[in-house]
């Protein structure tokens, strides 16, 4: 396959996946923080997973990015021709709720090592989401799973999501949303 019919397909596939922190972020920032998923527990001297990680977030986060891969169906068969992937119904959920499942793991093992909310990991904040979302969908969508996502593919995900991530995150700095360029 050409590079760029994989990166496309790539991207294509992962939008679901990819929308669904921005949109938790996004919720929180314009309607304030809601009930943290931990209930403010800790374990040691550390939070469970912190204030990071909210119901709110979580749920809106899916949502959101269901409603992504609905749109990109609907483009998909009305202006596509249905030239790339459909979303099955059982993806359509795992990928946003993989991702941010695979989230709020990374957020448990940050706080296990002692960083604070927000404090960068580098690769696994990246990268978190990206796992989560494959291991639910493989899991539960076996099938699609594998028709869609060929090592071409993956690996294309595992080079180019940290890029991306530095990318929109500086865009985000640059235009006042973001507090870090990280
Ligand atoms: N967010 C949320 N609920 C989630 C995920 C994200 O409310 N399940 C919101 C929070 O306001 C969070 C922001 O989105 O601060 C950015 O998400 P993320 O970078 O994942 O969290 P951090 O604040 O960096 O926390 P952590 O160190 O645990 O990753
Ligand atoms: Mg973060």
């Amino acid at each position: 396959m050409e590079y760029f019919i994989v990166i496309l397909k790539m991207i294509w596939l992962m939008l679901p996946a990819y929308l669904s922190n921005p949109a938790a972020t996004l919720i929180v920032a314009a309607t304030g923080s809601g009930r943290p998923i931990d209930g403010g527990k800790y374990i040691g001297k550390e939070r469970i997973l912190g204030d990071g990680k909210t119901y709110k977030g979580l749920f809106f986060g899916i949502f959101f990015g269901m409603i992504t891969a609905v749109v990109q169906n609907l483009i998909n068969k009305y202006f596509l021709n249905n030239m790339l992937p459909l979303f099955d119904i059982i993806p359509v959920i795992t990928l946003p709720a993989g991702a941010l499942l695979g989230d709020l793991t990374a957020s448990f093992f940050k706080r296990r090592l002692r960083l604070k909310r927000g404090q960068a990991f580098p690769l696994v904040d990246q990268l978190d989401f990206v796992f989560g979302a494959w291991i639910l969908t493989y899991f539960l969508s076996t099938y699609w799973f594998i028709k869609y996502f060929s090592w071409q593919i993956m690996l294309a995900t595992l080079i180019l999501t940290p890029a991306f991530h530095l990318m929109f995150n500086l865009a985000g700095y640059k235009l006042g949303v973001k507090k870090e360029p990280w």
